[in-house]
């Protein structure tokens, strides 16, 4: 009686080059295991659900990369977007969904493009929050012990009481400014949001009711129409009328009913160049090189060329150099912050 929703509907941009609107990062095999990172989801959790308790919601776009690249999962547990609204949407749609048969069914939320070291004690995290969920409407997330600054992250502060498995929220900020996110992470009370959620289709139900009646009511006067041929267009209208927000800013700011579990299974959410690097084999000077090339005086760089030009690099620190389709891009490996600016700068130049 658990569901997987899977969340496949983001752009990736700060892969860019590689990542890119018609192909983002979560159908990219980044990590070179031969995988992308959704197929590797699907196996993730393939061990906690059957296929069939899977829901895939991506952007219509990439309906047909979904269907070639998890053949397992039958189209109609496929859930198109007709516009980006956000994983509040997102996730309102699968369970209002899930929820019309089942509305005791526990839910797993789940990005589709993160990294996870050790499954077996993933597992057993996933099962406290799976049996932590079944009373009092608790919306629990997965919780990760932070080691730097990172502003890009939702932050949790929660009860510490030892031997306590799932522990009480107390506060939770999504995106703080950087001085913000410094305080966090020198008091020590705070965890990051792993962007994992597990709690009872209804829980969740009640949370858009009372945190986003708007978006509740939207989806709510669907359900006459999931699973019938009216569905999608439905959808297309709902979509239409709601606010583009992430769930984080949307009820994991607002709840008082969000618990913790700490995952302390190795995570890393693949956010940038510079933690794909950190997550790939490295040759002595600390680059990883997917290219057929000859480095002098050269280190702590990622070199990816896709085609088979032989690269000839000298004297670069920090640097990322990636060559993919029609685009070569070089940069330092740790300016994430200035993709959306490549990005769009490229798109104007055509
Ligand atoms: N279907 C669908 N539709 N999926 C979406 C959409 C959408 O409109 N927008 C984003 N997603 C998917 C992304 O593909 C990703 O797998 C997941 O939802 C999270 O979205 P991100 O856009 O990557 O969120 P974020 O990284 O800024 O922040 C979230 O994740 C952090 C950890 O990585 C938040 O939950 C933070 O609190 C958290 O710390
Ligand atoms: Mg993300």
């Amino acid at each position: 009686n658990t569901y997987i929703v899977v969340m496949a509907g983001g752009i990736g941009s700060r892969f860019w080059p590689y990542s890119r609107n018609n192909r983002p990062k979560q159908f990219l095999d980044i990590l070179g295991t031969g995988r992308s990172l959704l197929q590797m989801t699907f196996d993730r959790f393939n061990k906690v659900a059957p296929a069939e308790m899977f829901y895939v919601v991506t952007n219509k776009h990439y309906l047909e990369l979904v269907k070639e690249q998890l053949p397992e999962i039958p189209e109609n547990q496929i859930l198109t977007e007709p516009l980006r609204r956000n994983t509040a949407t997102c996730v309102a749609y699968a369970t209002y969904k899930i929820a019309k048969s089942n509305p005791e069914a526990k839910v797993i939320v789940t990005p589709a493009d993160h990294l996870i070291v050790q499954e077996d004690k993933f597992r057993e995290k996933i099962d406290i929050a799976l049996v932590a969920c079944q009373e009092g409407n608790k919306l629990i997330t997965i919780g990760i012990k932070p080691n730097r600054p990172e502003t890009g992250y939702g932050y949790i502060q929660y009860i510490s009481k030892p031997g306590d498995q799932v522990k009480k929220v107390k506060t939770f900020t999504e995106k703080p400014n950087l001085k913000l996110a410094k305080t966090f992470l020198e008091s020590g009370d705070f965890v990051w949001n792993s962007g994992m959620f597990v709690w009872k289709a209804q829980s969740a139900i009640a949370a858009f009711e009372t945190y986003m009646p708007e978006v509740a009511e939207v989806f709510e006067d669907g359900l006459a129409f999931y699973g019938t041929e009216e569905e999608e267009s439905y959808i297309k209208k709902a979509y239409s009328l709601v606010k583009n927000i992430s769930i984080d800013y949307g009820i994991m700011e607002k709840s008082d009913k969000v618990f913790m579990v700490l995952g302390d299974f190795g995570w890393s959410d693949l956010g940038s160049w510079m933690s794909l690097h950190e997550n790939r084999k490295k040759d002595q000077s600390n680059n990883v090189i997917e290219a057929n090339a000859i480095l002098y005086d050269t280190q702590n760089s990622y070199i990816k060329v896709d085609s088979k030009k032989l690269v000839v690099v000298q004297g670069l620190d920090n640097y990322l150099i990636n060559e993919s389709e029609n685009v070569l891009l070089i940069c330092k490996l740790d300016a994430e912050k200035k993709f959306r600016t490549f990005v769009n700068d490229a798109k104007n130049k055509g």
